[in-house]
């Protein structure tokens, strides 16, 4: 069972922004907005409460005197010469219908205050029949009964509440968007050089060097200079690594000619030829030595056509006698390219299908193609390695238990080792699993495209 408050959390995780700049712009934007909820629902929200419901009762006073007034009256005409009277100074618009314009409340949904003037007057004016405040906005209108018959008033709204309450909360919408867009161009010159450098750290853990300057705030600054540094101190490594391994390599060379020489002078007998093969062997694994230091550095990166690629090296096996099963998964009639360095890649996997046939009678490649990335699986029947003994046989130099190797000649330890770094300089990444299938190894070689 999944705990539920670990649901919740990856709940909440995952709709969280994934990136800085989300991320601050989140802790940027979250208090202004609370900020903003509080002040119009705590204090703006009872202010124009307080102020509309007083204004209202005080302009009901003056509602209340007409309306005692035209009740005092002793007929219609009379009050209707009352309300000349008492209505125009006190700037109240009176007159006397047959019958009410309507009987229901209404104000505008988007009327702040109107619920509040209209229960102020509802609470101070006992025969109020209607409020209106939605057919002039800038007017009250009231309908009351009276011993004469409807009344009907209006008077300026601003008499009854306070105006445009909304005033207050569109300045401050306002200007939180006007400070937060300019926060926004600020945060962004703060993260470019954070992008910079994840941008370059990637770059170099493909195998590219790009132009890199430390920029922008100190600690961004500082881990800048580090990586630099590092991607030096790096590189002289690699240089220091393929100058010694060729050297050597190189210098091994000459003695090993001179007694490939002296050897064919010799009778020939079976000493001799066993001889003869330890000296081939040695060249071999001298060639590959030299490979694995000079890596994949020097090639360009160019757009290859997988189909081509791959039937090339299975038309190289072929010829050679030792076929290989070939899948196609997911690779339409026109030919799927990706960019890599196509010398190394052809490597990496000579270097996996080798093994397969080296160690499992049978050898299967497939290829599946996703618009992200090429998967190159080579599966074979042999014994496959122990799970346990998988990342240990990617290290250079490692070769397993001498039994399984048996007549098989024996490597240099480097097959996988280089295919895992082509992998890896290209962002990509080899591993190893057991084959369902064919019940041996299972290497795959992804590389996005
Ligand atoms: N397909 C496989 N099935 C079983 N064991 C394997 C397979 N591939 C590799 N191994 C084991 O992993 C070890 C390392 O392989 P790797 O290709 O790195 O070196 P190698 O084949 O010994 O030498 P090289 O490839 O340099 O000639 C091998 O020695 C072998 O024991
Ligand atoms: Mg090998």
């Amino acid at each position: 069972m999944l705990n539920p408050k670990y649901m919740i959390e990856q709940w909440i995780k995952s709709k969280l922004p994934r990136s800085l700049f989300g991320r601050a712009m989140l802790i940027l934007a979250v208090p202004i907005v609370v900020i903003q909820i509080v002040v119009a629902a705590f204090f703006a929200e009872r202010l124009f409460r307080d102020v509309s419901e007083q204004m209202s009762s005080n302009v009901s006073l003056d509602v209340n005197h007409i309306v005692s007034q035209i009740n005092d009256a002793p007929d219609r005409i009379a009050a209707i010469s009352e309300i000349t009277n008492h209505a125009r100074p006190l700037n109240v618009n009176v007159s006397l219908p047959i019958e009410f314009s309507q009987t229901r409340d209404t104000w505008e949904w988007f009327d702040l205050s109107g619920k509040y003037v209209v229960d102020a007057l509802r609470l101070s004016l006992p025969n109020l029949v209607y409020v209106d405040l939605k057919s002039d906005r800038k007017l009250v209108r009231l309908g009351i009964k009276s011993s004469k018959g409807p009344i009907q008033m209006s008077f300026a709204r601003t008499r009854a509440s306070a105006t445009n309450p909304h005033q207050l909360l569109v300045a401050m919408i306002l200007t939180s968007v006007l400070f937060t867009g300019i926060s926004v161009l600020f945060l962004n010159n703060q993260i470019r050089p954070i992008k910079r450098l994840s941008d370059a750290a990637e770059a170099f853990g493909r195998g590219w060097s790009i132009p890199f300057h430390p920029r922008g705030a100190r600690e961004v600054r500082s881990a800048g200079h580090s990586f630099l540094s590092m991607r030096a101190r790096i590189i002289r490594q690699i240089d220091q690594r393929t100058m010694m391994l060729s050297g050597v390599s190189h210098d091994l060379r000459t003695p090993l000619t001179r007694m490939k020489l002296s050897l064919e002078l010799l009778e020939p007998s079976e000493e001799v030829q066993h001889l003869e093969r330890d000296v081939d062997e040695m060249e071999a694994m001298l060639t590959e030595f030299l490979e694995f230091a000079r890596g994949d550095s020097g090639e360009k990166t160019e757009t290859v056509g997988v189909k081509a690629l791959i039937k090339r090296i299975i038309r190289n096996y072929a010829r050679a006698n030792e076929p290989v099963e070939l899948v196609f998964n997911g690779i339409t009639a026109g030919e799927e390219t990706i960019k890599c360095r196509e010398r190394a890649i052809q490597r990496a996997i000579e270097n996996l299908i080798g093994n397969a046939i080296r160690y499992g009678e049978k050898a299967r490649i497939t290829v599946s193609l996703d618009p992200k990335h090429v998967d190159f699986t080579v599966e074979d029947a042999g014994p496959g390695i122990p799970k346990d003994k998988r990342n240990d046989a990617l290290e250079p130099f490692t070769r397993l238990d001498e039994a399984r190797n048996q007549n098989k000649g024996s490597g240099s330890g480097l097959g996988l080792a280089i295919a895992a770094d082509v992998a890896r300089s290209h962002g990509g990444k080899l591993e190893l699993f057991h084959s369902q299938d064919l019940g041996g190894l299972k290497a795959i070689l992804s590389i996005p495209r």
